[in-house]
Formats: structure tokens, sequence, C-alpha cells
């Protein structure tokens, strides 16, 4: 096994580009470069449609075939756009979708043109009512009185609204036209050209090279406010005033980041704070982060999810995973970036919170991937060929990478592991790198007069190897001491529920005193923290969570109506998984939790739908029991 990890190890390093399994693109033929979309938002019937015209760079001057991603998207026609501006149709045929694939679009190209080395192409569609980037809201969805849309890249949703090569290891420059509605606003993962837009009619470009999945859209009632020259917040009107506040610190987390990792590359840094059912706490977009309003908690407790988004501007969005399965380059790194940031920004303190919560649950992620039959998914590096990349993406590639690079860390010395990281970040700006990649480049500035001793060996380990390695830097839990000690007298009776020392807690303190409540807890405390409290869905989501958590793990049926209204609430995705999680470790928990999702399965994005789908499928749920 050594042997052969080895020797595909070294394979992968000499052909650095390795074919994406996620990705129908053959990009040894040819290169998509830019995308121009112009698109109608049609809030009736939940499509989009219009055109895309590739940019395309001939690599092989024999290829004479273009494969393109698409799902459920329905073509209307295909031409090759001239210089002079002369559209000529071309024949192309769109196969069989594949569940997890989609639907190659395959483009031909008559032997005249083969010995172009860059063309348009100009391809007419419309999105699938079902398409899988897309969430289109009504009205009681939001926070206004207005409908509204989104696009989700992240992994592999792209295609479902535009045909291109829906792949990371390709990066395009865009621009767009979108028409929506005359009351709507759209704003993209792009610079706004202002001087070109009309009531309903935005035009949008982004200069710098970007992989697929971080072409974003959303449109809806949206007004913006600025919060330093180069940041600020979009949002619903009803929601201006409290986004802005929650995030004053914008200016300063964008400072703190370039003193660490060199300079902001996109020009502006926005957040665009989104609806409750948005998929996820955070979503990377460049120059726009999407962001759950659930992060908009009142005291800024939570703004570690924007120190997150913002680290990806260098981690992901600079330096980007070339394919799903070298997914901890752009998560193990962003973790690491969070992690370095809050402690300049909100302390040592408050970081290591955030480190010994976050660690806790790597542990337990390692052990439910274990009982899930996929104990191979705690490596860093993954094999996710044949399968829904959204499925084999964990805490691990998070919570485990970023403890790869606090490993490094200790070896080299903060200072020189600055310099490193920077380093890192100049030398591959603007690339899309995978795993072999980075060992090799890894392993040659080890070899740098001055590097500390790492062996190949332990590197090899924390990437190809299940759970945590030997070289597991130990993780603090001493700044919880208190906290456990109050929980184990209340527990053990010593101090009543009101006497507990909570008026300085910080939520990291709560959701520790929560997570660390056994499953046997009895009812007559749960009913005390619940009303001397107030413990619900409302509130601080990472808190409420942490409860709800704690009334699945206890059977504490009372609050089973919070429970669904949480999950009724909200579409993001932690939050969503990790209760349905929770629930699928018992008959009982799967019984109620098919009769939550029942009804909030209308509210929830595509993608996490399959998310929870998966959780309560009979065949996940026996190996989880066992
Ligand atoms: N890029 C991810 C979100 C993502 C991951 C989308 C996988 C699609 C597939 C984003 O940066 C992220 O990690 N968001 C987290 C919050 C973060 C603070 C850990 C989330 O959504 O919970
Ligand atoms: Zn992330």
């Amino acid at each position: 096994m050594r042997t052969y990890l080895l020797l595909a190890t070294a394979v992968l390093a000499v052909n650095a580009h390795a074919a994406d399994p996620h990705s129908y693109a053959e990009t040894d033929k040819f290169v998509v470069r830019h995308v121009a979309i112009d698109l109608r938002t049609d809030f009736e019937a939940h499509r989009l449609e219009g055109t895309a015209e590739l940019t395309v760079e001939q690599v092989d001057p024999a290829a004479d075939r273009l494969a393109l991603d698409t799902r459920d998207l329905e073509v209307g026609s295909v031409q090759l756009v001239e210089a002079s501006g002369r559209a000529k149709a071309l024949a192309y045929k769109l196969a069989e979708p594949d569940p997890i694939l989609g639907s190659k679009l395959t483009i031909e190209f008559p032997h005249c043109c083969a010995a172009t080395s860059q063309m348009k192409i100009r391809i007419a569609y419309r999105t699938s009512n079902e398409a899988s980037a897309l969430q289109w809201l009504e009205p009681a969805q939001t926070y206004g009185s207005k409908p509204y849309l989104y696009s989700q890249g992240q992994a592999i949703h792209t295609r479902s609204w535009i045909p291109l090569q829906d792949t990371p290891s390709v990066r395009v420059t865009y621009e767009a036209r979108i028409r929506t509605p005359p009351d709507l606003v759209a704003v993209m993962s792009a610079a706004r050209l202002v001087g070109q837009d009309a009531p309903g009619e935005f035009h949008f470009a982004m200069k710098q090279p970007i992989p697929s999945y971080l072409i974003a859209l959303a449109v809806g009632d949206l007004k913006f406010q600025a919060v330093g020259d180069r940041t600020g917040v979009w949002t619903e009107p009803a929601r201006l005033e409290a986004a802005a506040h929650e995030f004053a610190d914008l200016p300063r987390m964008l400072e703190a980041g370039e003193r660490m990792v060199g300079p902001y590359r996109w020009d502006r840094y926005d957040l665009l704070i989104m609806p409750r059912a948005f998929a996820y706490g955070g979503m990377e977009n460049p120059r726009l982060s999407f962001i759950s309003p659930s992060t908009v908690a009142g005291d800024r407790s939570l703004v570690a999810v924007i120190v997150h988004e913002m680290s990806h501007s260098w981690s992901g969005n600079l330096v980007t995973n070339s394919t799903w399965d070298d997914f901890w380059l752009n998560e193990g790194f962003t973790s690491y970036l969070e992690r370095r940031l809050v402690e300049v920004l909100y302390g040592e303190r408050r970081a290591s919170m955030e480190d010994a919560i976050a660690y806790e649950e790597l542990v337990q992620t390692i052990k439910d991937l274990a009982a899930d039959g996929h104990p191979e998914d705690s490596a860093l590096h993954l094999n996710l060929a044949g399968r829904d990349p959204n499925e084999g993406t964990s805490d691990v590639a998070y919570q485990k990478g970023r403890w790869f690079l606090g490993f490094l860390e200790g070896r080299f010395g903060r200072g020189k592991f600055d310099a490193f990281l920077r380093e890192y970040f100049d030398e591959h700006a603007f690339q899309s790198i995978d795993t072999a990649t980075f060992r090799a480049w890894l392993l040659e500035y080890l070899k740098r007069p001055g590097a500390p001793a790492v062996t190949a060996a332990e590197i090899d380990a924390w990437l190809y190897q299940s759970g945590l390695p030997p070289t597991m830097p130990k993780v603090a839990q001493g700044v919880f001491a208190p906290v456990d000690e109050a929980a184990a007298a209340w527990r053990a009776g010593r101090i009543a529920t009101d006497e507990l020392p909570v008026k300085d807690w910080i939520p990291q303190e709560w959701v520790r005193f929560l997570d660390e409540q056994p499953a046997d807890l009895e009812d007559a405390k749960l009913e005390d923290l619940r009303s001397t409290f107030r413990l619900g869905a409302d509130g601080n989501a990472e808190i409420a969570l942490s409860w709800l958590e704690l009334v699945i793990r206890t059977g504490y049926e009372p609050a089973y109506t919070d429970l669904e209204r949480f999950l009724l609430e909200t579409g993001r995705w932690r939050l969503v998984e990790t209760l349905f999680r929770e629930m699928s470790r018992t008959a009982e928990g799967r019984a109620l939790g098919e009769r939550i999702y029942a009804k909030a399965k209308p509210g929830y994005h595509r993608s996490i739908r399959d998310a929870v789908e998966r959780l309560l499928r009979p065949a996940a749920t026996a190996a989880a029991t066992q």
C-alpha cells in the first residue's frame, strides 16, 4: 500500500494537472479563457435565458471537438462567432445526463476552423427550473416583499446555469449583462460597470481569472452601505443597518489579512447578507462574499465566518484547488488563516476557544466517517471520483488541514512560517494546484538552508492517511476549564441553574457548556436550562445549534417544536446537516428527522436536500448506528 501511494504521488507530481474526475472538460485539447453571459431572469418560470459566449483557446491543433459541462440546460443553438461578428451554426450533441456530472455537451468544429488558436463560441440556452445552482425564493422567504434569486456554484453547480468547463483547474475572466424585473437589483462576484446600468439591466466584469465555481449572481431588493473605502455591505433594506453595524470591523480585517499574507488583489471586498434560506454560513465569491444572516448575532460574536470567507481571497480564490479531491488546499489553508486572524483581531483567548470547539467536532467527524464506512475520507487528499464532491467534504478538510499547517508552523516557527505562507501565495497566485504540486513545492522549500526538518513520511501521513497522525499537535482545552468546572458542579447538583456563572460567558462558552452535556441529562435539568436561559430556536445561531443538538441527544421532546422551527427557518448547510446527522443516529431520531424534513424540504437549496437525503437514507444510517 505504502509503495503504491508513493508511486501514485510521484506520477501525480509529474503530471501536475491530473484530470478532474468531476468534469467532462478535456483541457489538453481546448481551454476556455473568457466567458461573456447575457441572461434574463424569469421570476415566474424560475429560469434564466440568454447566451454564453466562450472564448476558447485551442491547445491541441488536431482537436476538433470541444467538450463542455452542462446540467439540465436546454440548448437552443451553438454558433461560431467570427472576428467580423458573423455567426455560423455548429453541430453539437447533448449527451444523456449522468446523475452526478450532468450532460456532456460536445461541439464539433468544421475542418476549416481547427487551426485557429482562439475562437468564440456562442451558446443560446435556458436553465431548468430545477437548476442545481439556483435557488429562487418567494417574498415570504426574504426580509422584504420581493422575490430573490441566488446562485451557488461550489462544487459542480455552475454548469447548471452556464455551459462551460466546470472544473476549478481552469480559470476564466468573465463579463455579464443581467436583465431583471425593474424593481430588483443584480449583484455578482465581479466589478459593477455602473455607467452602463439602466433600471432592470446590470453589467459586470471580472478581470482576474477565477475558477468557474466562483462565478456568482444574486438578484433581489438590494441596497448597499459602505463600511470603509473598499469594503461594504449589500442586503435587503430591512437588514442594512444591522448588517453594517455587525461588520464594522471589515476594514480592519482586510488590513490584517494583507499584513499576514500579502496584498489583497481583488480591489473591493463587500459582503452580501442573504435571506435565511441561504445554503451556507458563507461563500467566498470573489469581491462579494455571500453570507448567512445567522452570522448577524447583534454582538459581533460570529464574525469568524467573515474572517474565514475573506481569507479565501488568498487561499481558494487566488490559489485554488485544481480538483475537489484537493479541497483541503482551499479550506485547510483558509481555516488556518482564519485562526491566525481571529487571534490578531479578537485575541488569543477567543482563537483558542474556536480551536478547542472545532477540534472536538473534528474528532467526532473522524469517528462518524469510519462508522459510515468511509474512513478514507479522513485523509486530506480525497478520492471523490464517482461521488458527488459535496459528499466527501467534511470538516476534515477544514480542521485537519488547519492542524497540518499548525504542525508545520510548529516546526518552522511563526516568523519563518509566515514567510513561507507569503511565498506560497505569491508564487501560485492566480493558479490552480493539486495536493501533489503542493507537496513537491513544500519538499523543495524544506531543502533551503534554515528550513526545519520535516520528513516526506510525516507529510504523507497527513495528506494520504486516515485519522490524525502522530505529529498532531496537542489542542489545549484549558481555556474552557472554568466553564467545564461550572458544568460539572451543576450536573452534580452542587450549584443551581441560576447560579451558573453565565453573566460573562461569550457565545463560544455557551457552546462549550452545551456540547459537553451528556445524553442522559435529566429532563428536569433540561427544562431548567430552557426556562432560565430561554434556549430555543432564536437568538445566537451557534448557541441555538448546540442546544438543539443536546435536545436531540437527550430526546427531550418538549423542545422538538423549537427544533422544527429552527430547521424550517434556516437553510444553512452546517446547521441543517449537524441536526439531521444527530437525528439520524437513532431510529426515533430518524423518524423525527423524516417528519421535519418533509416540511422543511421546499425551503432548502437542492444541494442541501441531497445532503439531508443522504443522511436519512437507510444504508447510511444503518452503518452510523452500528
Ligand atoms: N466554501 C465554503 C462553502 C462550501 C463548501 C460551499 C463546500 C460548497 C461546498 C465556505 O468557505 C465555508 O467553508 N463556509 C462555512 C463557514 C466557515 C466559517 C467554516 C459554512 O458554510 O458553514
Ligand atoms: Zn471555506
